[in-house]
């Protein structure tokens, strides 16, 4: 095995370290007894040199702009796939066969209803609450519903209730928080819909009459569900497995994802960008943000843009761009001046040399607003959207460090730049 040495140049000793070869991207030096031989810390604030973990579920090329799922990629995938088919690939490992992929749905069928129990969690919420408030507090709830002294959640067994609940119950739950905010009942979901089909249904629906969405918002939706499903370590899931590495509840570690996704700089930025779209009116004023962008004493961003990973195109922002354009076509010619802004924003932001040397591109959230826009969802529901998808990636990626025989909990050191030890002062001799 190929070695890399450090020399500490207090004491003069080389130290060697393994590298570790994936199957593919960068390599990885295995730096685990770094501290033990050095008696130093590694220091990377915000992870960005780091690999947190070995995984086999999804592979991200920043700079080819490539997303593989289990080896396949995220624009196969998005053409020709539905999100459930999607999801029993991130969780197994292949591509389901025609049996397999009925029975998977079968059984999310089976668990789409929630306790009802867990309805009246809902009314204890203000009614002005944010979606992500709600859908947060719901989810952490059901690990109540689910303990651990009845599930054995290191078991398969356990694993696989988690993981079948969860998914069955995200759409329901995240449903009934939009419904909740409008003061409508809960519409429950219907075993003879497709999972996004159900999902826009719980949506949409009321008790006065049937809401039955054309296909192209149905595509459109599960597309979306498939594009947003995984994405490597990123922080919401981070967050998760962090949560799960100590061996909370999973139910409790999704509530800690959704959590983490709720942020301005992570999953919250799709509701971002229709703001920003929104503060910037018209093509006239784009020159004027996009200064402002570029101005480091000024804190706006252009939500949508840039990518810890991506340094040229999020392949995702490609696929959705396209779905964009047929999805508006089809449905929605109102929200068109948007997704025409939307466009010259990011020609104009694109042939600017702050955002070419930056390596600053459009990602999965600069489009994905607009969709949900043309689907009648109001802003505060995107992330909620966005957390129903992201959630077979998370208790996949859960799934995956838990069965890991080396599984340790989570405890990163830190750099110490406090006060060195110093003696107590009485108060009385305080000045
Ligand atoms: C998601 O990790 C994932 O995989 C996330 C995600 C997933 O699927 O899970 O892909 C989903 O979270 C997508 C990202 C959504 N967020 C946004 O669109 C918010 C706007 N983007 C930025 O906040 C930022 O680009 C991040 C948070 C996405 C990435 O931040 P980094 O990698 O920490 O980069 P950085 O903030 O250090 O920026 C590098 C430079 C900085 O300038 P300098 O300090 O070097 O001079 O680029 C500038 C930044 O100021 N910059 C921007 C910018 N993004 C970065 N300048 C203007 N507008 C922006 N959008």
């Amino acid at each position: 095995m190929k070695k890399i040495k450090i020399l500490n140049p207090d004491n003069n000793k080389t130290y060697n370290f393994n590298i570790i070869k994936g199957s593919c991207g960068p390599d990885v030096v295995d730096l685990t007894s770094f501290y033990e031989k050095t008696g130093m810390f590694v220091y990377d604030p915000g992870f960005t040199s780091t690999a947190s973990c070995s995984s086999e579920i999804t592979y991200i090329d920043g700079e080819k702009g490539i997303l593989l799922h289990r080896g396949y990629e995220i624009e196969e995938l998005a053409e020709n796939s539905d999100y459930p088919e999607v999801c029993y690939l991130l969780l197994n490992g292949d591509l389901p066969n025609k049996n397999e992929k009925d029975k998977f749905i079968q059984t999310l069928t089976n668990h789409t209803m929630l306790h009802e129990q867990i309805l009246r969690f809902y009314s204890g919420f203000r009614r002005d609450s944010h979606p992500m408030a709600v859908v947060v507090g719901i989810v952490g709830a059901l690990s109540s519903f689910y303990p651990e002294k009845i599930y054995d959640f290191s078991s398969n067994e356990g694993k696989w209730v988690a993981v079948t609940r969860l998914l069955a119950k995200l759409p329901t739950m995240a449903a009934m928080a939009y419904k909740y905010s409008l003061g409508q009942p809960f519409i429950y979901p219907k075993n003879e819909l497709s999972y996004s089909e159900n999902f826009l249904h719980m949506l949409f629906s009321t008790p006065c009459g049937d809401y039955s969405p054309s296909k192209a918002k149905i595509d459109a939706l599960d597309k979306l569900l498939i594009l947003h499903a995984d994405h490597e370590q990123n922080a919401s899931t981070s967050t998760v497995k962090i949560a799960g590495s100590s061996g909370a509840n999973p139910f409790a570690c999704v509530a800690a994802g959704v959590a983490s996704l709720w942020g301005p700089a992570h999953g919250g930025a799709n509701e971002s960008v229709i703001q920003m779209l929104r503060l910037i009116g018209n093509e006239n004023n784009i020159n004027k943000y996009i200064k402002k962008a570029k101005d480091k004493k000024d804190s706006f961003r252009l939500m949508g843009f840039g990518h810890r990973v991506y340094k040229n195109y999020d392949p995702r922002a490609n696929v959705l761009r396209k779905y964009c354009h047929r999805l508006l076509n089809e449905i929605d010619n109102n929200n068109i001046p948007l997704l025409k802004l939307a466009n010259k924003l990011e020609e104009i932001a694109l042939s600017d040399d702050y955002f070419i040397k930056k390596k600053l591109y459009p990602n999965v959230d600069f489009y994905s607003g607009i969709i949900l826009k043309a689907l009648g969802l109001p802003e505060s529901m995107f992330t909620v959207i966005f957390a129903v998808a992201r959630t077979v990636g998370w208790i996949s990626q859960w799934k995956e460090m838990i069965g890991m025989e080396k599984s340790k909990i989570s405890r990163p050191r830190q750099l110490y730049t406090g006060k060195a030890k110093r003696d107590f002062i009485d108060i009385n001799d305080r000045k």
